[in-house]
């Protein structure tokens, strides 16, 4: 299956970081030196997508500078020989035309956020990308999850199990056939209390969708907390499509909430090479007086 286009909801206010959020998006809050956008943005680019669509909102103009030339800092970065700087700085921005804005006039929700850029994704199966799930993996999730859906020929989401008292926080799986690695979707709930939710295995932000679910989402039909959720537009797929779960390789980290923000810093900074021993070192000095 070819995945070409993926779309990436950034409208959300990011109240969960203020004062941080309040000029800046959440979605340029940086994990050790890049922002969680760019993570997003070049996890679809490893797995063979070529536009990137970005579902915006008020105050998020610094996420369509990041994507852009910023002549003035590249003439000097090149006038002083600072030829890394400028590399990684180049290779962060999509060739032109590759990149979209549309807007997100009025809060509605996820699924309405994915509505609007309906027209963009046109005819085709296309990805969705929440920039707070950042996943840290070998093989990039949504490479495993492209490589899944050309297995199934149809639509999939990543998941992974949580706790049962955490159920209310994500889009929750009715289980079908399930090897471990690829689960039947038989049904989805949005945030069902513990009590009643139909499994533990969570919906993390990366789904392969195919394009009839802006047919559901464009009844516009409120779901849980009154928003358009495309948990609910999924829901309605499933039985006229495949529809599975797929269980990745890799380390999730919920970005939007502060403690998983700061386990992602030390797993990033751990994983890079250029910070590795200084960080282990004094990851274990506070360890130890920790322990004291
Ligand atoms: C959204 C989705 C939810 C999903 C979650 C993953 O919720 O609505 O189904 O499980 O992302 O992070 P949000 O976190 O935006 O409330």
């Amino acid at each position: 299956m070819r995945v070409r286009k993926a779309v990436f909801p950034v409208g959300g206010l990011g109240t969960r970081f203020l004062p941080a959020t309040k000029a800046l998006p959440k979605e340029m809050l940086p994990i050790v030196d890049k922002p969680l956008i760019q993570y997003a943005v070049e996890e679809a680019a490893a797995a063979g997508v070529e536009e990137f669509i970005f579902v915006t909102g008020r105050g998020k103009a610094a996420i369509e500078d990041h994507f852009d030339h910023s002549y003035e800092l590249e003439d000097l970065l090149s006038s002083r020989d600072k030829r890394s700087e400028l590399d990684a700085l180049r290779a962060a921005i999509p060739d032109a035309g590759q990149v979209a804005y549309t807007r997100q006039q009025e809060p509605l929700g996820l699924g309405h956020a994915v509505w609007c850029a309906r027209n963009l994704v046109g005819d085709e199966p296309f990805a969705v990308l929440l920039a707070d799930d950042l996943i840290l993996a070998d093989t990039p999730c949504l490479k495993q999850m492209v490589d899944a859906a050309t297995e199934t020929k149809g639509n999939v989401v990543a998941v992974m199990d949580v706790s049962r008292e955490h159920t209310a926080r994500y889009g929750i799986l009715d289980v079908g056939r399930d090897d471990g690695h690829l689960a039947e979707v038989r049904g989805l709930v949005e945030k069902p209390d513990p009590a009643v939710a139909p499994s533990t295995l969570s919906v993390i932000g990366r789904y392969i969708l195919m394009p009839e679910v802006f047919d559901h989402l464009g009844k516009m039909e409120p779901g849980a907390g009154g928003e358009i959720q495309l948990t609910d537009a999924m829901a309605k797929m499933i039985g006229t499509q495949p529809f599975h779960g797929l269980r990745f390789e890799g380390e999730r980290f919920d970005c939007g909430d502060k403690l998983g923000f700061l386990q992602a810093t030390v797993a990033f900074g751990l994983a890079r090479d250029d910070l590795r021993e200084g960080l282990g070192d004094f990851l274990l000095s506070i360890t130890k007086d920790l322990q004291k």
